[in-house]
């Protein structure tokens, strides 16, 4: 039978009792090999975002819950019953980051600096939903704004953008595109929308019917079979549009063609924010299942006004990170998921070659490359297992014999060949024969660290 030490019992009840605690439902922990495709997946969003001139904005979790009921709308399911909220104090876990940056934009007077503004931030947001796969109730966004810029060329520029990193990233989702008009011609078309809802009050789902008194636009992207099937022949928002949202409709088409951005129109499409005016897009990606968008957007014209800041146009999407990872999952793409390798690990034997083992590590760290060692003072054989799972380039085998002798080894553990390794100078030349040995051997384009300078 297996006995456990007296000295290591109190690790395994703490186990025990440690197995009961899970991290909440729709909450999800991502895992350090995860990671690294989740800073790939934003390094290329970044790189993305500061070719088009746009710059990082970051900004709090928590916002007064007001700011969501201003902006999101009082009648949408996000606002109804899916925020995260401590109503004693009145605050809220943002479910999205339009909101709280445009809050920052005018706390700040970020437009007297300069009147177009194009920022971006990454980050977490919360919303009470039921998860399912791609819809978790903590999840993240890459999110991008322009704002003061109100040309439909800007419009397609920013499509354009999301695509771009769509495509950068390996993926593909379709564009689709709808204009929702604007508070002048908006009305109207609700109207006529809702004596048509009326007429088929008893065939429209539960959630339909109240929606058609409360906010008839959401039940033209319901997605109950029936409601859909209902719904196609529904008067269009874009045969409603004022002469100035078809003009600007027709203007971004015409961007977008130009920029040879494939897209379809997608009448139907609403969004679950009430925030928009005219232009609304999704990228929508049908490996994903039923959580088909991967990102989605639209103009905002009236929203900043509504916050109590300036008279400035707005436009903007959010990519879900989640889905990006499923989807590069689904494409079978295990390079991204690679941690990096491991330059050099020092296998130390003995209590001096330990000491020096540290310096030379330390020594390779500041100077950009990733370097390990074992201080446990283990077998040879098992630091060599260590090695091998830190996926090291190459191992130097130190003990106190080598430093006695002043001849190390250097192993390449790729082709298994090894070399001796001098140790005659001082230890700091030893480091600096390292780095020439760790850059040569690396192919010309991966000279550079982690944070890209050359080494
Ligand atoms: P949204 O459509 O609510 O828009 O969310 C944008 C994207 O976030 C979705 O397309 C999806 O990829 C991801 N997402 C949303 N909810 C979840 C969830 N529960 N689990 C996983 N991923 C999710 C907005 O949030 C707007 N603020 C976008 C925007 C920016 N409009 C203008 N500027």
């Amino acid at each position: 039978m297996f006995c456990i030490p007296d000295e290591l019992l109190p690790f395994f009840i703490v186990t025990e009792a440690f197995l009961k605690l899970k991290a909440i439902n729709g909450f999800k922990d991502i895992l350090p090999d995860e990671v690294v495709r989740w800073q790939n997946i934003e390094s290329i969003a970044q790189d993305v975002f500061h070719r088009f001139g746009f710059n990082e904005i970051r900004l709090p979790i928590m916002e007064v819950t007001e700011l969501f009921a201003r902006s999101i709308g009082q009648a949408t399911d996000i606002v109804e019953k899916e925020m995260y909220t401590f109503a004693d104090k009145g605050i809220t876990m943002r479910p999205e980051a339009t909101a709280s940056l445009l809050r920052a934009f005018i706390e700040h007077g970020m437009h007297v600096q300069q009147p177009v503004q194009r920022l971006y931030t990454i980050g977490p947001m919360f919303r009470h939903e039921r998860p399912q796969k791609g819809r978790l109730r903590q999840f993240h966004q890459i999110n991008a704004e322009i704002i003061g810029a109100v040309e439909p060329e800007v419009d397609a520029e920013i499509m354009a953008m999301g695509q771009m990193i769509i495509s950068e990233l390996g993926l593909n989702a379709s564009l689709e595109v709808n204009s929702l008009g604007c508070p002048e011609c908006r009305p109207a078309f609700r109207e006529s929308l809702v004596n048509y809802l009326r007429q088929y009050n008893d065939s429209l789902c539960t959630d339909c019917r109240r929606r058609t008194e409360s906010n008839p636009l959401r039940v033209l992207d319901c997605k109950k079979p029936m409601c859909k099937e209902l719904v196609q022949d529904a008067p269009s928002i874009l045969s409603s549009l004022c002469k100035e949202c078809h003009d600007h409709f027709q203007q971004v088409k015409d961007s977008l063609d130009l920029l040879d951005v494939q897209y379809s129109i997608n009448r139907f499409m609403v969004r679950g924010l009430d925030y928009y005016t005219r232009t609304t897009f999704e990228f929508i990606a049908h490996d994903l299942g039923a959580q088909s968008a991967v990102g989605a957007g639209g103009r905002y014209d009236g929203l900043i006004e509504q916050l109590g800041g300036p008279k400035l146009p707005g436009i903007g999407f959010a990519m879900g990170i989640e889905r990006l990872v499923l989807l590069l999952q689904e494409k079978g793409e295990n390079t991204l998921g690679r941690q990096k390798q491991t330059d050099l690990f020092i296998a130390a034997l003995g209590q001096d070659a330990a000491r020096y083992s540290s310096i030379l590590v330390h020594c390779l760290r500041k100077n950009g490359f990733k370097a390990a060692m074992d201080y446990s003072g283990r077998s040879l054989k098992a630091q060599m297992k260590k090695a091998g799972r830190l996926d090291a380039r190459y191992t130097l085998i130190l003990g106190d014999n080598e430093l006695e002798q002043q001849v190390a080894v250097l192993r390449n553990m790729q082709n298994k060949e090894q070399e001796n390794f001098s140790l005659k100078d001082k230890p700091i030349h030893w480091a600096d024969h390292l780095k020439k040995i760790l850059t040569t051997s690396l192919p010309v384009h991966e000279r550079t660290d982690i944070i890209g300078r050359e080494i």
